[in-house]
């Protein structure tokens, strides 16, 4: 792929579906070896929404009219998330289908629904320490499998990178864990700055926040 030819924009409700593939195609194929076609759909739809929710900026790459990447900045003022309304009411209606399918899901499902939320929780916790890297947030970055090694995560990065310094962030973190590429950001000189393990429920499940300069 020529990066010449990729066209990064602000994301809108129409991509809503072509954001939740990719996410589905990245972290739902249990899902869709089981069947649960819906169930698929809804948790990388909830996901994906809950992310654009709560950044500020929500981008998209694409290449030819087609939604390859996406790539969500998120800033915070005095320790409090600022949130995205452009994505609100979509949010809510998910949030709703969300919690009431989790009313009758198996824990597997549930952590597949709300899991994400829950990372989001600890990090906008960590957005409000007095940790030198809680100005801005990565909240998401997905990149279909068959345009991945080409050089737009690099690309996306630094787009947000940009945005970031724009709205006035020195610094910024990003969370990941260890069934993530989380070596990719390694790759790119960031540091770890924290871990954490109450998410392990005996699957030893770690998440890891890496901080760089904006
Ligand atoms: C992680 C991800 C965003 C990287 O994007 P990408 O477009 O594949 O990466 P790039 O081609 O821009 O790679 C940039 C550099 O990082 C390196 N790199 C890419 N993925 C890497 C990985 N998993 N581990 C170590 N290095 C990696 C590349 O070799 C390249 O090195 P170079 O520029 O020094 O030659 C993408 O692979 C992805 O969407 N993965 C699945 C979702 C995910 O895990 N997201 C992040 C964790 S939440």
């Amino acid at each position: 792929m020529d990066l010449n030819n990729v066209v990064i924009r602000p994301a809108e409700l129409a991509d809503t579906d072509a954001i939740a593939d990719i996410y589905s195609a990245l972290w739902c194929s249990w899902l869709r070896r089981g069947g649960f076609t819906e169930d698929e759909r809804l948790v990388a739809r909830f996901n994906t929404v809950m992310q654009a929710q709560c950044s500020p900026i929500a981008l998209v790459a694409e290449v030819d009219g087609k939604v390859i990447a996406a790539c969500y900045v998120g800033v915070y003022d005095n320790g409090a998330p600022r949130t995205n309304p452009y994505w609100q009411q979509t949010y809510d209606d998910l949030f709703n289908q969300a919690t009431v399918r989790a009313q009758t899901a198996d824990d597997n499902l549930e952590g597949s629904l709300f899991g994400d939320s829950r990372e989001k929780a600890t990090g906008n916790r960590f957005g409000a320490s007095d940790s030198p890297y809680a100005d801005g947030q990565l909240n998401l970055i997905i990149i279909l499998p068959e345009y991945q090694g080409c050089g737009l995560g690099r690309r996306l990065i630094e787009v947000a990178r940009e945005h970031m310094r724009e709205l006035g962030c020195k610094r910024f973190f990003l969370m990941t864990d260890n069934r993530s590429d989380w070596e990719f950001y390694e790759h790119l000189g960031m540091e770890r700055v924290a871990e954490d393990h109450s998410q392990d429920t005996g699957d030893g499940f770690i998440v890891y926040i890496y901080g760089d300069l904006a």
